[in-house]
């Protein structure tokens, strides 16, 4: 059995759906790995390393030819995509929704399509799950980013010349990427408030050392899988409200608010922004999916009187070996349970739960 990963479009994707230490792994249930010429070298992994944990460096054509499942970290161009044949496997992040077209097309061709971010959010899953240690980085980068941008020193710092205050910082959303970015902002030293609208990450923003912005009187929109609901009128009212008057103090925003399959809830509008003060810094996570932030625009540094807003495409291109290293493990993992150890093969056990819902109808 042969497992292939081709190199990505590195212009827009420097993550890598293999890294040298998961081949082992794959060597370990019987599974042989072979890699495009060059594979991770932008990451300084040369082939020689790749070679030296057992894995085989093969052409593009070969790889495709030969592979029983390919790995990628997103999905691959058309040309390639023309070249799979039935009965191979495709798994990566193949962004469903975006490319329902796609997919259905080759689907339709009896190859096997699994994307990874649809993994339920179970206690089983926790290993494979994409969503959480892309996030997590991405949280955690957010933070240093702005960080380095801001024009003060982040901890409050007394000295014979004067003492500094400590920055304050707000992050809106406090799932995976944000509780990362509060974890982190407060090991910088600053003063970390933040709000959600899912109740039940008010006692873990407060284990981390945040302030919990409570939406007074408003009803836990939390849905049964633990994401958020779509907040109402009256919701988003009171919510502006509270943050308007916040923002007025606040240094740097960390903006991470999602809703599945949804475009971002625009939280941080025109009139707050110009109301925080100048110099501050609102780095806008959600931008790939519209933005929190009303003046948001993707890969973008938008300068409002001093405030400035920013928000990249694919901020985990700026951290492309730590990212790969935990996505080449959640894959790795995911392979693990495809996988029959006994018959030596890609089971397709459809009553599996992980199984099920990562694979593309
Ligand atoms: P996400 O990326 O979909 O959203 C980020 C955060 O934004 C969420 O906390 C959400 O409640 C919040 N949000 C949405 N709209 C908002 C608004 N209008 N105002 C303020 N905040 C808003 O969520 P993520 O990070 O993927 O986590 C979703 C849930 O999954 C969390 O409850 C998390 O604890 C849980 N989870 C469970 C795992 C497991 O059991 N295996 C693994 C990882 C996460």
């Amino acid at each position: 059995m042969i497992i292939g990963s081709l190199s990505e479009n590195i212009k827009t994707e420097k993550r890598v759906a293999i890294t040298p230490d998961v081949i082992k792994k794959y060597k370990s249930l019987g599974l042989n790995i072979h890699l495009s010429k060059n594979y991770a070298l932008h990451l300084g992994i040369n082939d020689d390393q790749y070679k030296a944990e057992g894995a085989s460096i093969s052409s593009e054509e070969e790889i495709i030819l030969n592979s029983n499942a390919i790995l990628q970290m997103n999905i691959p161009n058309d040309s390639i995509l023309n070249k799979l044949k039935k009965n191979q496997i495709l798994i990566g992040v193949l962004n469903p929704y975006l490319n329902k077209d796609k997919l259905n097309e080759i689907v339709s061709k009896n190859i096997s399509c699994f994307s990874l971010e649809l993994l339920p959010r179970i206690t089983r899953a926790q290993s494979m799950d994409i969503l959480s240690s892309q996030a997590n980085l991405a949280g955690y980068k957010a933070v240093v980013d702005s960080f380095a941008f801001f024009q003060k020193a982040i901890p409050m710092m007394m000295t014979a010349a004067g003492t500094i205050s400590a920055a304050k910082v707000l992050v809106v959303g406090a799932g995976v990427a944000g509780l990362q970015a509060i974890a982190t902002a407060k090991r910088m030293g600053a003063v970390v408030f933040a709000t959600d609208v899912r109740l039940a990450s008010k006692e873990q923003v407060e284990s981390l050392g945040g302030k919990f912005l409570t939406v007074e009187g408003a009803e836990n929109l939390e849905t049964e899988g633990g994401y958020a609901k779509e907040a109402s009128d009256e919701f988003k009212k009171k919510q502006e409200d509270l943050l308007k008057d916040t923002l007025k103090k606040i240094d740097i925003v960390i903006c991470t608010a999602l809703i599945p399959g949804k475009k971002a809830p625009i939280i941080i509008k025109k009139d707050m922004i110009e109301g925080m003060p100048n110099g501050s810094v609102i780095y806008d996570l959600a931008a790939v999916q519209g933005g929190n932030s009303e003046l948001t625009k993707v890969d973008e540094i938008v300068d409002i009187d001093g405030v400035k807003i920013m928000g990249e495409s694919n901020i985990l291109n700026k951290l492309p070996v730590s990212a790969s290293n935990l996505y080449a493990k959640n894959i790795f993992n995911f392979i693990d349970n495809l996988f029959d150890k006994e018959k030596k093969t890609f089971e397709i056990n459809l009553e599996d739960e992980i199984i099920e819902k990562t694979m593309v109808k």
